[in-house]
């Protein structure tokens, strides 16, 4: 009795060592040896080596000549020479050839050459002082009580993937973020992680010398003012001796900003910038900007920036999101990437999904952030920023496979030119395993996940017709009295007895004016407009005759069920994955996968329920039909605030 007591205990613990929580992201090399202690971010790449590194003897070389974190790896007669201008190059070489002993790809008669696209490849947190991270779907701020151990995780997975930079807290910055305190918190983060050639910013408030300083005014062209930004920066860099600079988020959804003085943006990133440069500091200057009166949302970056195109210092990057109205499932990217000339700009991904189902769907970002670079040349930008879904949760992101969302970002921000394919079967191999029994049909999922979303959420160009507030399920009606127009659906769809669609033509708000000539051709007529932005572009008759053969309404129906069939057999697929995945992430992407099937239907019948009372035409025979009720659907709701993941969707 007792010995089998005792055997089912031990038959217990070996599985459950087998489990995984997810905690070492990619990085699931087992260490080798003990390394000596040594500082410096040459000595991380030394330490790593040391650690995990299997192969023949590597020599890490500083050589001229080449671009600065660029590197080379050359290996002749069973030794390996990681070559690079600085330090960094040499982890990020060393993290390569990391790689490929972790993939089981062939470490040997390499001959490498790597040079980032860019110089700033940078995530922004959105967290709190107070530990809550908007947008967050994967627990508190990381940065609250930071765990040694942790930020060790967290400061190698960046590393590992190219990312050099990081913005600790909310655009939405409180003014005490740059308390004395809250600098010296700041102090302790930028010590963890310069070893990993880390540097970190901070986001500002644009009234601190008001809120905090005890100001008067802010108004950047005030003397007082500027000398109290110069105390500041000044206290911030004998902390920070290696500190990035400021983002900023101002006059934009009631944060402050140089406007409320009578300035410009240019004036009020002038002001920082000038600052900041004796530091060699920069000012990354957002133009996520948007105002109640104007006739459109989606022109207003243009309309407020373009007049100031040429006008910044040269340390400051206009950071623009990729879709000029907000991280939407698919948007065009944002004019403004291609209006403006003399400026230099950066674009801002978001990592984290807040408007693709939260760390509740799988959803690959790389293949949308491919798309936006299909159309803006890589090399027109200066930097890459990406929202981060980092959080103090056992697995991160929350979801096992948004981890493959951050490790997708490093890598574009490193070399936008990679495909998805590529991007996934890495992180695959790496996270998971290398047997293609995996990779193989999970690769696929990956790479049709977006497009999946993109379907059963909001096809065919329809943007924003999500629930108010948490924006996690469908709420095409949300509409209550007092609301600003242009943060409820009804203003982006505008369904009515017609058809459906924002008419952005010459005809309607004439955004698509701001798009070069070649594509404004395409998209002001709705016989050229690319049927995947259509509703965008276009108020669409729902009769009218698409590509398909079908009508408008009809086409509308079958892509929503689309994106639940694909949901469906990606829990299917992930099904068969059982025998490749130890228990605990298999179980855990179910769940998640399952609640992703059925927030599917609920977004298909939510939809196309409330589109059919402006309609009035039949769901086709030959697809599956709404199986919800839309006025139960209407009165459900999901009772969390912007910093949490919803356990579940619809569960009714
Ligand atoms: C979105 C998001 C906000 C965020 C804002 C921004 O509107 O919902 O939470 O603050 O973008 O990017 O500034």
């Amino acid at each position: 009795m007792m010995a089998a007591f005792l055997l089912l205990i031990a038959g217990w613990s070996v599985a459950a060592t087998n489990d995984e929580d997810g905690s070492r992201l990619w990085l699931r090399l087992d260490a080798v040896n003990t390394p000596s202690s040594v500082t410096g971010v040459k000595g991380t790449a030394m330490t790593e080596l040391q650690t995990y590194w299997q192969g023949g003897p590597v020599v890490l070389k500083r050589q001229k000549g080449l671009p600065m974190d660029g590197y080379t790896i050359t290996s002749t007669g069973g030794k390996t020479v990681i070559a690079a201008a600085n330090d960094a190059g040499l982890l990020y070489g060393v993290y390569h050839l990391l790689r490929l002993q972790q993939m089981g790809q062939p470490c040997t008669n390499l001959s490498i050459r790597e040079v980032p696209a860019y110089d700033l490849r940078i995530l922004n947190h959105w967290d709190n002082p107070n530990g809550t991270v908007e947008r967050g779907f994967a627990g508190r701020s990381i940065f609250l009580n930071p765990d040694p151990a942790r930020m060790k995780i967290y400061a190698r997975a960046n590393a590992s993937v190219g990312i050099n930079g990081t913005v600790l807290n909310n655009v939405n910055a409180k003014p005490e973020a740059l308390s004395t305190d809250h600098l010296q918190k700041a102090k302790a983060i930028a010590d963890q992680l310069r070893p990993y050639g880390i540097r970190v910013y901070l986001s500002i408030n644009f009234a601190s010398p008001i809120r905090l300083g005890g100001l008067k005014t802010a108004d950047p062209l005030d003397a007082e003012v500027i000398r109290w930004w110069k105390d500041k920066v000044n206290e911030i860099y004998k902390l920070i001796p290696d500190f990035g600079g400021f983002l900023v988020k101002a006059n934009s959804e009631g944060e402050p900003g140089p406007q409320d003085f009578g300035r410009t943006h240019a004036d009020g990133a002038n002001m920082l910038a000038g600052v900041l440069r004796p530091h060699k500091g920069i000012v990354m200057w957002r133009a996520f900007v948007y105002k109640p009166q104007s006739s459109d949302r989606a022109n207003q970056a243009c309309e407020e920036f373009m007049p100031l195109d040429g006008q910044f210092a040269d340390n400051v990057i206009i950071q623009i999101k990729n879709g000029p109205v907000d991280f939407q499932p698919r948007e065009p990217y944002s004019p403004l990437f291609t209006a403006m000339q003399k400026t230099p700009m950066m674009v801002e991904f978001q990592i984290t999904q807040e408007y693709l189902g939260a760390a509740n769907h799988l959803v690959f970002l790389a293949p949308m952030w491919r798309e936006f670079f299909s159309f803006v040349k890589p090399a027109s930008l200066k930097a890459m920023a990406g929202v981060a879904n980092i959080g103090d949760d056992t697995n991160w992101c929350g979801h096992h496979f948004a981890q493959a969302n951050w490790y997708a970002f490093g890598r574009l921000a490193w070399n936008p030119a990679i495909t998805s394919e590529q991007i996934a079967d890495e992180w695959l191999r790496q996270t998971f395993t290398g047997d293609e029994r995996l990779v193989n049909p999970m690769k696929q999922v990956m790479v049709d996940s977006r497009e999946a979303a993109v379907n059963y959420m909001m096809p065919l160009g329809l943007h924003h017709i999500f629930a108010g507030g948490h924006h996690y399920g469908p709420e095409p009606w949300y509409n209550p009295p007092g609301v600003r127009a242009d943060w409820t659906p009804p203003y982006y769809h505008r369904a009515d007895s017609i058809g459906l669609g924002f008419d952005r033509t010459t005809k309607g708000t004439a955004n698509a004016r701001q798009y070069p000539d070649e594509l404004f051709r395409l998209y002001n007529n709705i016989s050229t407009c690319p049927e995947n932005v259509l509703t965008w572009f276009h108020h669409v008759p729902w009769d009218y005759r698409m590509k398909s053969g079908r009508t408008f309404w009809d086409e509308l129906c079958h892509k929503y069920d689309d994106g639940v069939r694909q949901t469906r057999h990606f829990l299917a697929v992930w099904d068969a994955m059982k025998p490749y995945v130890d228990n605990r992430r298999f179980d855990e992407v179910q769940r998640k996968l399952r609640i992703q099937t059925r927030d599917a239907e609920w977004w298909r019948d939510a939809c196309l329920l409330y589109f059919q009372t402006f309609s009035h035409r039949p769901i086709p025979q030959d697809m599956e039909h709404p199986v919800h009720n839309l006025d139960e659907m209407m009165k459900f709701r999901i009772n969390i605030t912007m910093y949490e993941n919803p356990v579940c969707g619809y569960n009714k």
